[in-house]
């Protein structure tokens, strides 16, 4: 299968909130958010599988900075690395004040998305080849963010868990 850059799942979303995606406060409410944030990561992960693609995990989610009624929401999401039947999708999120053209950052999260079969079962997907120092440095973190995923969710022991323990052990070295 052959490998691809980034640049080919990069998708960008733009919502503009509305009263009914809102708080009593007036703020677009978390879990619409995280919905539209489910939605441009499943784009992506489809776009670097050509595959159906189901969310299997939801890494921590800040929410930094309230957004407001009216404002209007960006979303990014890019496959940072494609692994046998899953990949890590980056989902970045800025607020656009509309009137002052103004915007903010407000969220950053990573989801795992696996590419499965009309069965749902897992089916393996291209590689990523990074081009850039920005994805190469992204590659790179994603191993170890996989690692502590799965250590979190049950399913590896961190004595398995090689790029965690050789970068932990590199950090120790240089403090
Ligand atoms: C995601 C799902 C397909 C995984 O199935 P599974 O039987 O656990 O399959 P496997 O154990 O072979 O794991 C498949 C891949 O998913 C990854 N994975 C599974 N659970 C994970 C988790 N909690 N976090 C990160 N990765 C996970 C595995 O590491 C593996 O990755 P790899 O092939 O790249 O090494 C299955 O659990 C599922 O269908 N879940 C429901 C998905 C869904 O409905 N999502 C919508 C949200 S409600």
């Amino acid at each position: 299968m052959k490998s691809k850059a980034p640049s080919v799942s990069r998708t960008r979303m733009n919502e503009l909130v509305l009263p009914n995606d809102t708080n009593t406060l007036g703020n677009l409410m978390g879990g619409r958010l995280l919905h539209f944030m489910d939605v441009a990561a499943g784009i992506a992960a489809m776009r670097h599988s050509n595959r159906t693609c189901v969310t299997a995990s939801v890494d921590n989610v800040d929410f930094k900075s309230a957004i407001a009624l009216g404002e209007v929401v960006l979303i990014e999401a890019v496959v940072n690395r494609a692994f046998t039947t899953s990949m890590e999708v980056e989902i970045d999120v800025w607020a656009e004040d509309t009137a002052s053209g103004q915007r903010r950052k407000c969220n950053r999260a990573f989801f795992t998305f696996v590419a499965v079969d009309q069965s749902g079962r897992p089916i393996p997907i291209p590689a990523i080849e990074p081009e850039t120092d920005d994805e190469r440095e992204r590659y790179e973190a994603a191993a170890r963010r996989r690692e502590l995923r799965l250590i979190l969710s049950g399913r590896l022991d961190l004595a398995r868990a090689d790029n965690l323990r050789e970068h932990l052990a590199a950090a120790t070295v240089d403090a």
